[in-house]
C-alpha cells in the first residue's frame, strides 16, 4: 500500500540543479515538485546534513571524509560549482534546514539514511529522532502526506531508526532483490520496498505488490520505462529527469 506522491524529484531537483542543496529544491518546485528525495548522513559532531557522498571532491569543494567536518565547516563549504558557475556559493545544507524548506513549501521527503562506513547505527537514529522532532505533532495527523518515509539500502540503520522513532515510516532499499527480502522487510517493519528499476521485472513487481508492500523505484530517467514499470503495478519512482517526466506523469 503506498499512501505518498508518486513521482519525486531524485536528490532534489535531479540532473538539472546541483544535488542535494536548496536550489535542487528550487529547481524541483519550478518544474511543478512537490515531491522529493534525497540523502542525509551524519557530520562529525553527530549533526545530520544532506549529501550524498561519504567524501568531499565530487560535489562539495574540499577533501576528505564528511566525517572529518564539524557541521559548521560543511554548511560553508561550495556545493554548487561543480555544477555550473551560476550555482557557485550554494551550500551544503543542514538536514534541519533542508526539511524546513521542504514544510515552508509543501514538499512531501523521502528521506534516504546514508551512513558512511561504520555510521550506520548512529545516522539511522540520529535522522529518525531529528526527524521525529521536526514533525512533532504532526506525525498524528491522517494524512500520510505529511509523514516523511524514511529509506536506507542499511538493515542497521533502519533497525535504529525503528527504535528511535518507530511511528515513522520505513523502507527497505534494495538494489536486487535476493531471497531473504521479505524477512528483512518484515523485521524492519518496513511499509515499501524501494529498489532499482534496472533489476525489477513484472513478477518480481507482482510478488511485491501482493506480499503488501509499496513498490518504489530508483531512479528511472525514460518515460517508456516508467509507463512499462507503472503497469507493473509500480506505486512510484524518483527522476533525474524532471523535464521530462513531471508530477502529473501518467
Ligand atoms: O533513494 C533512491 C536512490 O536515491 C538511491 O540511490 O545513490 O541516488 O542515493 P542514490
Ligand atoms: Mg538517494
Amino acid at each position: 500500500m503506498w499512501n505518498y506522491p508518486n513521482f519525486l524529484a531524485h536528490r532534489g531537483g535531479g540532473k538539472l540543479a546541483p544535488e542535494n542543496t536548496i536550489a535542487g529544491l528550487r529547481c524541483g518546485l519550478a518544474h511543478g515538485f512537490h515531491a522529493v528525495e534525497f540523502d542525509v548522513m551524519l557530520a562529525r559532531d553527530g549533526v545530520p546534513v544532506v549529501m550524498h557522498d561519504p567524501y568531499l571532491g565530487r560535489t562539495v569543494a574540499g577533501s576528505g571524509n564528511v566525517y572529518d567536518y564539524d557541521a559548521a565547516e560543511l554548511v560553508t563549504m561550495d556545493a554548487g560549482n561543480w555544477f555550473s558557475a551560476q550555482y557557485k556559493g550554494e551550500t551544503v545544507p543542514l538536514f534541519t534546514q533542508f526539511v524546513q524548506f521542504c514544510k515552508d513549501n509543501d514538499i512531501w521527503m523521502n528521506i534516504e539514511i546514508k551512513p558512511a562506513p561504520g555510521f550506520e547505527e548512529e545516522t539511522g537514529r540520529a535522522v529518525a529522532s531529528l526527524t521525529r522532532a521536526l514533525f512533532g505533532l504532526e506525525i498524528a495527523q491522517d494524512d500520510l502526506r505529511q509523514i516523511p518515509l524514511l529509506s536506507s539500502f542499511s538493515p542497521v540503520a533502519l533497525a535504529a531508526a525503528l527504535k528511535a522513532a518507530p511511528d515513522l515510516p520505513r523502507a527497505l532499499l534494495l538494489d536486487r532483490m535476493d531471497e531473504g527480502w521479505q524477512t528483512q522487510a518484515r523485521e524492519l517493519e518496513a511499509v515499501a520496498i524501494h529498489t532499482n528499476h534496472k533489476h525489477l521485472n513484472e513478477a518480481l513487481a507482482h510478488q511485491i505488490k501482493e506480499a503488501g508492500y509499496g513498490l518504489f523505484c530508483y531512479t528511472v530517467n525514460d518515460p517508456e520505462r516508467a509507463r512499462e514499470i507503472l503497469a507493473w503495478g509500480v506505486d512510484a519512482f524518483c527522476t533525474d529527469r524532471i523535464d521530462l517526466i513531471g508530477p502529473d506523469f501518467a
